[in-house]
């Protein structure tokens, strides 16, 4: 363990802990609020963390995504902004970024990830094809349903199981992806959709052994397969960290080799990147990228700059090779373990290993004694923020939407409330203060009711719905 909690500090002699390898250059004052504000904004709110004002929050752990803090010499690109309409000299540095760090030989710039999830899907998806991968992310597998295909889990079973120690649980069952190509046929699967650390699943790794065999799975039907590449420098740590001929490798070493055996990616720079904005779409094939290219003027922008402005993409080219770094990535994985150890110390239900970019609550143990249909993540998420004005946000049957046959809930094994760490924002005082409230929430357990849905917008429902307390 390299941070100590308080309860340990000075017990051990020699003890080496590591700090973030950089020092505070500017700071965001943060509100503080009283109870009776929060209740008042959580009601106003539908109790849904996303419909919070970010003023009202204190501590903000909704997401990873965007909020990173850039550093002084992203800062400095900014300045650099070349903001041409066309052939930015900012896109050619990013274009030469993504080539050098993760292989591939052709960019397509997009505003963000789900703009790279929309192209990739109406380019590859005909109707009535099915679309393995390795457990579902909301925003990918809905642009896949609406191309027009069915998408099937295919992870390991211990994916589901928040209380498996399996080092990799991110890993593509290859029996089940064998047993899908083999009942739909190879022609029906335009692509496996491969997701490094799997967000749902807890920020859980893929091993470099399980890409490299379903790379061989895939060549032997002649499917492509394509990479969620988003929290991928992530997943390269813990290969380092877990996968045998590996912890002599750097971080970016080990991302280019995985990279490798896939045949594209698409990317949400919001997360890895360390940027606010942005996002990519990278691919190897000649007339596939072509087709990508042409549609990527009709929804996201031109060419070469598909959204981003030109300060935008020069920020994210710095902020890619810092996100190689191996120090970098080390204490950034190193702080959410750091709050996921402590919640562990302190008997409180998470998913373990601990992920890469969050801690997920298992709120299925947490209120043991409410049903699924009542909401318990989102009524963890809400009581978190009665707390103290911590933000987390719902990973659970809210998340998981409906099944679009039947219209009846998809009821998720993973019932889950998922604290957020952005990259390079808060410090370890907070990672206690965090702790310390969720420990307070579950030492009041058995007071919670849940919570019933009384809005429901369409898609991706978890965003905009509304909520009454029961
Ligand atoms: N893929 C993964 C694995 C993601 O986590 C996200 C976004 C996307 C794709 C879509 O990218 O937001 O840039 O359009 N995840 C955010 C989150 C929103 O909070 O986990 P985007």
């Amino acid at each position: 363990m390299r941070h100590q909690s308080l309860h340990t500090m000075g017990q051990q002699h020699g003890r080496r802990s590591w700090a973030e390898p950089w020092k505070i250059k500017m700071v965001e004052p943060l509100n503080m609020t009283d109870r009776p504000t929060r209740a008042r904004a959580l009601a106003d709110a539908g109790y849904n963390t996303f419909l919070l004002h970010s003023a009202d929050v204190y501590i903000d752990l909704l997401t990873d995504s965007g909020t990173s803090a850039m550093s002084d010499r992203q800062w400095a690109g900014m300045l650099l902004g070349d903001e041409a309409y066309a052939g930015s000299r900012n896109y050619y540095h990013l274009e030469e970024a993504v080539r050098r760090f993760y292989g591939y030989r052709h960019l397509v710039p997009t505003h963000q990830g789900r703009g790279a999830e929309h192209l990739i899907s109406r380019t590859l998806i005909r109707p009535g094809d099915h679309i393995p991968g390795n457990m579902y992310f909301t925003t990918t597998r809905l642009h896949q349903e609406l191309a027009g295909a069915t998408f099937h889990d295919v992870i390991v079973d211990e994916a589901h199981d928040p209380e498996s120690l399996h080092p990799f649980k991110g890993d593509v069952d290859l029996a089940k992806l064998a047993a899908l190509i083999d009942e739909v046929g190879a022609e029906q699967i335009p692509y496996v959709s491969l997701a490094g650390t799997v967000n749902m699943a807890g920020g859980q790794p893929v091993s470099m052994a399980n890409v490299r065999a379903v790379r061989e799975l895939c060549d032997r039907h002649g499917i492509r397969l394509l990479l969620d590449a988003t929290r991928m420098v992530e997943n390269a740590l813990f290969i380092q960290e877990r996968e045998e001929g590996y912890a002599q490798r750097s971080i970016a070493e080990i991302l280019l080799e995985f990279c490798g055996y896939t045949d594209g990616a698409w990317m949400s720079s919001k997360k890895d990147h360390l940027v606010n904005i942005g996002g990519w779409l990278a691919v190897n094939d000649d007339s596939l990228f072509e087709e990508l290219r042409n549609l990527v003027v009709v929804y996201e922008g031109l060419h070469t700059y598909g959204g981003m402005a030109g300060r935008d993409m020069e920020a994210l080219a710095i902020g890619i090779e810092e996100s190689v770094s191996d120090d970098h990535v080390r204490s950034r994985v190193g702080q959410v373990r750091y709050l996921g150890e402590l919640l562990t110390q302190w008997q409180i239900p998470i998913v373990r290993p601990v992920g890469g970019h969050a801690v997920f609550l298992d709120a299925r143990r947490f209120y043991a004694h409410l049903a699924q249909d009542v909401f318990p993540a989102q009524t963890l998420a809400a009581e978190l923020y009665l707390d103290s004005g911590i933000r987390s946000m719902e990973r659970g049957i809210v998340s998981a939407g409906r099944d679009p046959e039947t219209g009846d809930h998809k009821r998720p094994k993973l019932e889950l409330t998922r604290l957020t760490i952005p990259r390079r924002v808060y410090t370890q005082a907070h990672m206690d203060v965090v702790a310390e409230s969720v420990k307070a929430c579950f030492d009041a357990r058995d007071a919670a009711r849940g919570l019933r849905l009384v809005y429901e917008p369409r898609y991706l429902r978890f965003f905009q719905a509304r909520f009454e307390p029961l």
